[in-house]
């Protein structure tokens, strides 16, 4: 909590550390009150950094107790405490600083450093909240040794975990257990981890490559110990996984996976003990969904993967966050894609970035992949450092090719084990071992904002030839007015009559390779390039951007016939889609232009025999096929109206009325597609079955968009159903589209049947948050009463206030301004108990610009905020930089 305005940090003000700790010692007594925590630093002045003898250790909610410097008591004139410091004067070169700090985990409820989630006490040191625990040289740049002992009441505590390996366990005199953990390989105090709880486990164990077997354990609450089978079954694919691709070996004995309820994140990569969230681990066909067991399987990949990007090889400071997690989110993404369907996983991710790392980049937060400033770090775990930084490194990835890549990925870990190191390194790691320039390719992490490529086309046909001219450009962010070019790779082809053409740019010679001449990168480096195209038959309809092959905007004047061709012919399964999507968003604003003008919703028949065709297609995956009949979503449409153009009413009744439309008109083949792809079997989180899950609640919903019979079906697959995901298809269909007497019973019986499953409770609170009706509003604040709800917990709050400012426009956007009302004073009173997760639900009233009719609504709400006494940092910058 800050009294005046905190300050900005600057990448260009980055100094190393003047003093080392080659080695920490750190002695926890874990208290019901209060823990002791004692530590010795080990000490040695940075000689490359200067000669100075005074040193800053950083520390916030902390009581000094005691202070030892080389064994005596510390004089006070040698040290001072301040606010969130403890300055230490007149340091000799090498020495041994020891200090006694009391903390009070219990009252701890900002989730960040040592805190209680249940009956257990953990730890969450990412990005800064190890100086909560003690006075600390609290920077990744700063890599020591740690060894860790616990002193706890073992039965209360009869699991006591930290990094690294057990070396001891004892009895003491005053009746605790002692544990001590060693961990031999340097980190950043933001991996350490502690835990001590009354655990079960399950265990398992992995060869790795060169023979070591390692010990797998994954922790949970008795009561999930039945949970765990899938997390740890992915667990073991992705060590596999990593050393097949990636070439990394797992390095030490054991491998400790826990589970907490309270976590404000999805899951933490410390040192050989990750700590997840339940709702990132624990799974059960009644507690999880199909989108929640391939969630687990991704995050568990995640985290295991930064062993090496992220651990071995670290960030020198947090401007390069992107360092570890976008290159992550790059390996995790391609583990997905390698265990499922690859289009899909694409489709998916292209999704999650085109509706809101688009907005997050054209807001008043938008900031490069490498930030070049922030007032609080937390605020930059973005949609930005981690999916576009993915983006960036894919764009890496089909510049050099699969085995310069894996060279370049070889040369870094190489290179750098053991250090924490920049983006840069990571870029000149890539360019040494391949040769390549990516000199121009940097602006992608210096430069905000997502660019625009407009491409307009020429067909020549007397000399058959066709002409792309591609122009770039990148609006302006903050602090950036002006954009340099960037290089982005279109990956594309050309679609003629019978399928995709041979491509022979001219000046070029032809390609030898006759197999794969119909796909090409082009090379978009300058602000307008034109690519000439030769010896073709007929004019071809261009196929732009394939796999989504740069996270760019691209603008090109299809005709619905076009889209309708790529949709059906192409070879490229990610345009296919995007097509669909392109046609589905061209229909829907059609159909907003004609509500707005008072006439009757005319969808084009053409659209609805795309649909109607693509039903019959039975040689499309049923994923796929799933994907491509999803409508672009309210929030997807509302980035593309643009600034001061979303009119969220009108979104909602023309893409409610393209639904229906859609329902009745091919409600026969729906009804087939749905009948026929009921999953007799026994519910298993296998693709074929996830797959057909997907495609029947897709046609559910559109069948009951258009009537009752779609309801009728909807309640009958909601008493039919043995698992979740088809409950909660079923009860999102009744609640979207029904009146009160189609949910009303559903809704009730299955918090009766399911109230004791906490993840399960957690999708019932979003599945009403995120109800249509004028209800709504009055149903969140009764929820927030209800006695399963809690605002301490980061998940309960996500999946009630989170979904309805992010997942209702219709309510969110309420007129009377009730919406906006709503989620300040929720923020404001998270504020003071948890001001990471108060930021992060603040971010749906930071696009106050884009809404029609809304901006100085909710603008006044954040001005509100802007005007409270003991604003957090956290909240301050979002408020403050949304209202500039
Ligand atoms: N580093 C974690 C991850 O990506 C995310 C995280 C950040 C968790 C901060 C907690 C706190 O994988
Ligand atoms: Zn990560």
């Amino acid at each position: 909590m800050r009294d005046a305005n905190p300050g900005t940090i600057y990448l260009k003000d980055y100094q190393a550390p003047n003093y080392l700790i080659n080695r920490t010692e750190l002695h926890f007594v874990l208290g019901e009150e209060e823990t002791l925590v004692t530590s010795r630093l080990h000490l040695l002045r940075n000689t490359e950094n200067g000669d100075s003898s005074e040193l800053i250790l950083d520390g916030q909610d902390l009581e000094l107790v005691e202070i030892y410097l080389d064994g005596d008591v510390l004089d006070p004139s040698c040290y001072e405490v301040g606010e969130a410091t403890l300055l230490l004067r007149d340091l000799p070169e090498q020495c041994l600083l020891s200090c006694v700090t009391r903390i009070r985990p219990q009252l701890n409820t900002s989730l960040e450093g040592l805190y209680r989630s249940q009956t257990m006490f953990c730890t969450q040191c990412e990005a800064e909240g190890f100086r909560k625990i003690t006075y600390y040289l609290d920077r990744p740049d700063v890599m020591s040794v740690f060894t860790v002992t616990i002193d706890a009441d073992a039965d209360r505590y009869p699991v006591l975990l930290s990094n690294g390996n057990l070396e001891e366990t004892s009895l003491l005199a005053n009746g605790l257990t002692r544990v001590l953990w060693h961990d031999p390989f340097p980190k950043p105090s933001y991996l350490f981890a502690l835990v001590a709880g009354d655990l079960e486990h399950i265990e398992d164990s992995f060869t790795t490559c060169s023979g070591r077997e390692v010990a797998l354990r994954i922790y949970v609450e008795e009561k999930d110990i039945d949970k765990c089978d899938h997390a740890m079954d992915s667990l073991k694919r992705s060590m596999r996984w990593d050393e097949e691709v990636f070439g990394r070996e797992y390095d030490l004995d054991i491998f400790n996976v826990v589970a907490v309820d309270d976590f404000n994140m999805g899951a933490m990569e410390n040192k050989s003990l990750n700590i997840f969230n339940t709702s990132c681990v624990l799974c059960d066909p009644n507690t999880t969904t199909d989108v929640g067991y391939q969630r687990v399987e991704a995050i568990v990949a995640h985290e295991y993967f930064h062993n090496w990007s992220g651990n071995r090889v670290t960030c020198r400071d947090w401007f390069q966050l992107s360092l570890k997690e976008g290159f992550t989110v790059f390996r995790d993404a391609e583990f997905s894609s390698d265990m499922g369907s690859r289009t899909v996983k694409r489709v998916e991710d292209v999704t999650l970035l085109r509706s809101a790392q688009f907005a997050e980049d054209a807001g008043p937060m938008a900031h490069p992949v490498r930030p070049e400033s922030y007032i609080e770090i937390n605020n930059f775990y973005t949609l930005t450092v981690y999916e576009k930084g993915a983006e960036v490194v894919r764009m890496i990835h089909t510049l050099l090719g699969p085995q310069a890549f894996r060279a370049g990925s070889d040369l870094y870990f190489a290179r750098h084990d053991g250090q924490a190191v920049t983006c840069e390194d990571f870029v000149l790691a890539m360019e040494e071992a391949s040769g390549a320039d990516l000199g121009q390719f940097r602006n992608w992490y210096s430069q905000a904002g997502t660019p625009r490529l407009t491409v307009t086309d020429a067909w020549n046909k007397e000399a058959g030839s066709y002409a792309l001219t591609i122009s770039q450009s990148c609006p302006a962010t903050p602090g950036q007015d002006d954009k340099k070019p960037f290089v982005i790779p279109v990956a594309m082809g050309l679609l003629g009559d019978a399928g995709n053409l041979r491509l022979q740019l001219q000046g070029e010679a032809p390609d030898p390779d006759t197999e794969d001449n119909t796909h090409m990168v082009l090379m978009v480096d300058k602000p307008e390039q034109t690519f000439v195209f030769e010896g073709l038959p007929e004019k071809p309809v261009p196929s732009l951007l394939r796999g989504f092959s740069a996270p760019v905007r691209l603008e090109f004047d299809y005709s619905r016939n076009d889209l309708c061709r790529l949709m059906s012919g192409d070879d490229d399964g990610f345009v296919r889609w995007d097509s669909a999507q392109s046609l589905g968003v061209s229909v829907i604003t059609e159909v907003q232009a004609q509500l707005l003008a008072g006439d009757e919703a005319q969808v084009d028949p053409l659209f609805l025999e795309a649909c109607g065709a693509l039903l019959q297609d039975d040689a499309l995956d049923p994923a796929m096929l799933a994907e491509m009949l999803s409508l672009p979503s309210e929030n997807y449409l509302a980035e593309l109206a643009g600034e001061g153009a979303a009119d969220v009413q009108g979104i909602y009744r023309a893409r409610t009325a393209v639904l229906a439309a859609v329902g009745s008109h091919c409600r026969e083949a729906l009804e087939q597609r749905y009948a026929q792809l009921a999953v007799e079997a026994k519910y298993a989180a296998t693709g074929e079955q996830i797959a057909a899950r997907s495609l029947r609640a897709v046609c559910l919903n559109y069948l009951a968009a258009a009537g009752a019979s779609g309801l009728a079906l909807a309640n009958a697959q909601f008493a039919a159903a043995d698992n979740i995901t088809e409950r909660l298809a079923a009860l999102r269909v009744l609640s979207q589209f029904g009146s009160r007497s189609d949910w009303e019973a559903p809704m009730a019986k299955f918090y009766d049947d399911w109230g004791h499953e906490t993840l399960a409770v957690n999708q019932w609170l979003a599945v009403q948050a995120s109800m249509p009706d004028d209800g709504a509003i009055a149903r969140v604040r009764h929820l927030m009463e209800h006695p399963d709800f809690d605002l301490r917990n980061p998940n309960k709050v996500r999946s009630l206030v989170g979904t309805f400012a992010g997942q209702n426009p219709l309510n969110f956007h309420r007129e009377d301004g009730s919406g906006y009302r709503l989620l300040r004073q929720v923020v404001a009173e998270l504020n003071s108990i948890n001001p990471q997760i108060a930021s992060r639900l603040l971010a749906p009233l930071t696009k106050w610009r884009y809404y029609q009719g809304r901006a100085e609504q909710m603008r006044s709400e954040l001005e509100l905020l802007a005007s409270m006494d003991g604003l957090s940092a956290d909240v301050f910058e979002v408020v403050s930089k949304s209202l500039k």
